[in-house]
């Protein structure tokens, strides 16, 4: 357990911290918010309900739980939580997706925000998730490891190192 760590949607009073973690994991190739627009906060507030409610979803989207980590009133990360697989999903997306920003690692909280989704999963019917890292990805690798997951397969990828593909249980969460 870590303590004080919440998951939690974003709100309107989150703009300027989640962009400045956006623009932190850009120069890793990471994003921290997903499809969002500068100019249009409480647009993309909106976006990321709907897409949670499955509502109005462009075809090939499948429904996705968007989360913030919440330590103390500091966002130190993001998930999301996809509800279902579609075919890049399945093949290395996954059901869920973390990050932790650069000032904030090493301190387990990806490993307490990836048990915490598992809930989260759970509670949408998903009951052995798929979670995938680069396999040069160490961090990630070990934090679903902490999480149970078990490794199934490598899978190659076109512009990059192979996907690990591990299963995690989510009723152990
Ligand atoms: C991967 C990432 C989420 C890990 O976040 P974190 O909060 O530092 O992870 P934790 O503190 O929970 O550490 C999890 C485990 O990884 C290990 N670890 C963390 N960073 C590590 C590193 N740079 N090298 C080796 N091991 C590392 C920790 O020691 C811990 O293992 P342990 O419990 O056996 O000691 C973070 O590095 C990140 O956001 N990277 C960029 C985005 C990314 O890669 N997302 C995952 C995509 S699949």
């Amino acid at each position: 357990m870590t303590p004080g760590l919440a998951l939690r949607p974003l709100t309107a009073a989150d703009e300027r911290e989640a962009w400045r973690a956006h623009d932190e994991l850009a120069p890793e190739g990471f994003d921290f918010l997903l499809d969002g627009r500068r100019d249009d906060w409480d647009g993309y507030l909106a976006h990321l309900a709907a897409e949670q409610a499955g509502v109005d979803l462009p075809p090939g989207r499948v429904p996705a739980t968007f989360l913030v980590a919440d330590v103390g009133g500091v966002l130190v990360g993001r998930v999301s939580v996809r509800h279902e697989l579609n075919e890049a999903l399945a093949r290395v997306g996954g059901h869920i997706g973390y990050a932790v920003r650069p000032a904030y690692r090493r301190r387990g909280y990806a490993t307490e925000m990836l048990r915490r989704s598992l809930a989260v999963a759970r509670s949408v019917g998903v009951e052995r998730a798929l979670v995938t890292c680069d396999d040069d990805n160490v961090a990630s690798a070990r934090t679903i490891e902490r999480c149970g997951g078990v490794l199934q397969d490598l899978v190659p990828v076109d512009d990059g190192p192979p996907k690990r593909r591990y299963r995690v249980g989510t009723s152990d969460s």
